[in-house]
């Protein structure tokens, strides 16, 4: 049985506690999850992983984290081709500008993003967005 993959960076856990709900859709709908700090993980880990699940939080001033994640991200852009990525973070006092551009990144690196422009909460995700993780987890499942 495939894994799913749940890769995050987080600085104060709001992104982190959206991967953990993301894992338990993974897993209500009987699949295994994996939800790994990226600091965990190398981005040739996910050479062979199919579907896959990225968070980050808009940092900056809307980027990715710089120091981790965003080189992190550089190189997953190169093994991303064919592959169906969904993308969540949590956010501050923006509009999402980040999230939009990463999934343009992975969409020309050639991956399928399954979430169009990302599961998106402003700061500590509450109950719907917790639900809507977990559905999120559920569509990774089915893939
Ligand atoms: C250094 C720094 C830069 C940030 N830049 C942005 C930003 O550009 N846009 C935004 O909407 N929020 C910004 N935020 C707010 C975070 O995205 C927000 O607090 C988020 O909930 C943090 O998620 P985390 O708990 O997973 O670390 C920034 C926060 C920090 C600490």
């Amino acid at each position: 049985m495939s894994k799913i993959v749940i890769g995050f960076w987080s600085q104060t856990g709001n992104t982190e506690t959206m991967a953990n709900a993301i894992g338990e859709g993974v897993i209500a709908a009987g699949k295994e999850a994996e939800v790994l700090d990226i600091s965990k993980i190398a981005a040739k880990d996910l050479k062979d992983v199919q579907v896959f699940a990225l968070g980050c939080p808009a940092m900056g001033v809307e980027v990715l984290e710089e120091s981790e994640m965003e080189p992190f991200v550089e190189e997953v852009e190169k093994i991303s081709n064919g592959k169906t990525i969904a993308l969540f973070g949590s956010y501050g006092w923006g509009d999402g500008q980040w999230m939009r551009d990463w999934e343009d990144r992975m969409t020309a690196a050639g991956a399928k993003v399954l979430n169009g422009e990302g599961l998106i909460c402003q700061d500590m995700p509450d109950e719907s967005v917790l639900e809507e993780c977990k559905n999120l987890g559920k569509q990774l499942a089915a893939i």
